[in-house]
C-alpha cells in the first residue's frame, strides 16, 4: 500500500481551499473516464484490464516460464523493448527483487548503440542458456526491430531452428503488425498487448506479466495490487481519493505557483527505475501543445552530492515527490567493531536502512522547511509485486486526471513522430 503525506507541502497550500476548488471539474473528469467520450478515451481500458483478464493466458505465462526454466535451463533473458516496452517492467523487476541473487540474469536491449549491442552481442555470445522475449505494440519501432534481427540470429546459431523458436516469446498487437507476422513465420509464441491499453500503461499486462513471472515474481499479487488500488481511486470526491489529490496538488503548484519542474525523488536504488517509470508517464503524457510540467529524477542519496545544492538552494521553479519507504527488503544492523577510531560511533547499532531513513526525513525537512520547496511524499510500506501493481495503477489514474485538468489527450504521443520522420527520411525507408 502507499500513503499520501501532506505535511510537507508548503504551509502557503490550502489543501482544503484546494480540493473545493478543483471538485467539480475533478468530478466531471472522473465521469467522462466511465463514459468514454474525450479525445484518447479509446485508451483508457487499462482502467478496467485487470479485472478481465483471461485466467488461462496467466496459467500459459506460468507454465511457459516454467518450462523455459525447468526443462531448458534458462539463465539469461534478453528483454527487447523500449519506452512502455521497457521501462515499467524494468521497474517492476527491480523493486520486486534482490539486487545481485537472482535466479535469471536479465539483459535488455533498449537501445541502438553499437558499443551497446556489439559488447552485449559479445556477451550473450557466451551464455548457453539463453532466450529472448521481445515486447513491442507497434512491431515496427526501430530500437527493438533492429536488436532482435542481431539477437535471433545468435539463438539460431546456438539452437537451430526449432531450439531458438522455443526460446522466443513475442508480446505484441493480437491481430496485426510486423512482429506478429514475423512471430508467426518463426513459430515464436506470442502474448497479446489489448489495443485499448498504450505502451506506457501496459505492464500489469502481458507486456510485464510474462517478463515477471519467468523472473520469479508474483504475478497474481501484481494484478492484485494493480485492482485493488483501481478500488480504491474509484471515489470521484477528491476528499477520499489519494490519486486525485496528488493530480489536482500537481496541477495547483504548477498553475498557481508557478513549479513547471517536478522532481522525483527516491532513497532506494530499487525505486530508480520506477522514478523513470514515473518520468516517461508523465513527460510522455502531460508534455503536448506547449503545456506540461517537466519531470526529472533524483536518486538519492547519489544526488545529495550534485543536485541536491541546486534543490536545497537553487531557483524555486519545481516541487518534489519524494517516494519514501518503511520497510527494507534487507538490514543490517552495524557493528561498533571501530568504536570511534572513524569518528562514527554516534552510529553503532544502528541499522543502516535507520540512517537512511534519516537523511531522507531530513532531506524532506531540508528542502521543504528552510528551502521552501514543496514536497509530496508517497510512503511506500514495502518492496513487494502488490505494491509494485498498486503503484503503478494509483499513478497511471493520478496521470489520467492530471493530465485532463491541463487540458491534453494523456494516451498519445504526437511529437514522438518528428524526430522518426526525419530519421527514417535520411534512412531511406
Ligand atoms: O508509452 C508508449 O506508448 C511508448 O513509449 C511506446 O511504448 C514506445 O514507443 C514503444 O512502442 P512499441 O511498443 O510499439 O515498440
Amino acid at each position: 500500500m502507499i500513503k499520501l503525506n501532506l505535511k510537507y507541502l508548503n504551509k502557503q497550500v490550502d489543501t482544503k481551499n484546494v480540493f473545493d476548488e478543483y471538485q467539480e471539474k475533478c468530478k466531471k473528469i472522473h465521469d467522462s473516464f466511465k463514459t468514454k467520450k474525450f479525445p484518447g478515451s479509446e485508451m483508457t481500458g487499462w482502467m478496467t484490464y485487470p479485472n478481465v483478464i483471461d485466467e488461462s493466458m496467466i496459467e500459459n505465462m506460468i507454465s511457459i516460464s516454467k518450462e523455459w526454466i525447468k526443462d531448458k535451463n534458462i539463465k539469461n533473458v534478453l528483454l527487447i523493448g523500449i519506452g512502455g516496452s521497457f521501462i515499467g517492467v524494468k521497474a517492476a523487476i527491480d523493486m520486486c527483487l534482490p539486487y545481485f541473487n537472482r535466479e535469471i540474469n536479465f539483459y535488455y536491449a533498449n537501445n541502438i548503440s553499437s558499443s551497446y549491442l556489439t559488447d552485449l552481442y559479445k556477451k550473450l555470445s557466451e551464455k548457453t542458456n539463453l532466450a529472448i522475449i521481445v515486447v513491442s505494440k507497434s512491431g515496427t519501432t526501430l530500437e527493438p526491430a533492429l536488436a532482435l534481427r542481431m539477437f535471433y540470429k545468435l539463438l539460431l546459431e546456438k539452437y537451430g531452428s526449432e531450439g531458438a523458436s522455443e526460446r522466443v516469446v513475442a508480446i505484441t498487437d493480437a491481430n496485426k503488425g510486423t512482429l506478429l507476422k514475423l512471430a508467426n513465420k518463426y513459430n515464436w509464441r506470442t502474448f497479446p498487448i489489448p489495443d485499448d491499453v498504450g505502451g506506457r500503461f501496459s505492464v500489469v499486462s502481458p507486456v510485464g506479466l510474462f517478463p515477471c513471472a519467468v523472473a520469479g515474481i508474483d504475478i497474481k499479487s501484481m494484478i492484485n495490487g494493480f485492482k485493488d488500488a483501481l478500488k480504491d481511486t474509484s471515489n470521484a470526491s477528491i476528499s477520499k481519493n489519494s490519486a486525485y489529490q496528488y493530480a489536482i496538488l500537481r496541477n495547483y503548484l504548477h498553475k498557481k505557483m508557478k513549479k513547471d519542474v517536478e522532481v522525483f525523488v527516491t532513497y532506494e536504488p530499487q525505486l530508480f527505475y520506477f522514478s523513470e517509470h514515473l518520468k516517461q508517464l508523465f513527460a510522455e503524457s502531460e508534455g503536448k501543445n506547449s503545456k506540461g510540467i517537466l519531470p526529472i529524477v533524483a536518486p538519492m542519496t547519489t544526488d545529495l552530492h550534485s543536485v541536491g545544492q541546486y534543490l536545497q538552494d537553487g531557483k524555486k521553479i519545481f516541487f518534489e515527490t519524494s517516494l519514501l519507504l518503511n520497510k527494507p527488503m534487507f538490514d543490517t544492523k552495524l557493528s561498533s567493531f571501530f568504536e570511534d577510531d572513524d569518528g562514527l560511533s554516534f552510529v553503532n547499532n544502528k541499522t543502516v536502512f535507520e540512517i537512511n531513513n534519516v537523511a531522507a526525513v531530513s532531506t524532506i525537512e531540508a528542502h521543504s522547511i528552510e528551502g521552501n520547496v514543496p514536497n509530496i511524499v508517497l510512503e511506500i510500506d514495502e518492496m513487494n509485486p502488490y505494491n509494485f501493481g498498486y503503484m503503478y495503477s494509483w499513478f497511471s489514474k493520478a496521470l489520467a486526471m492530471s493530465a485532463r485538468i491541463l487540458g491534453v489527450n494523456p494516451f498519445n504521443q504526437p511529437g514522438v513522430e518528428n524526430y522518426k520522420n526525419r530519421m527514417f527520411a535520411k534512412l531511406k525507408k
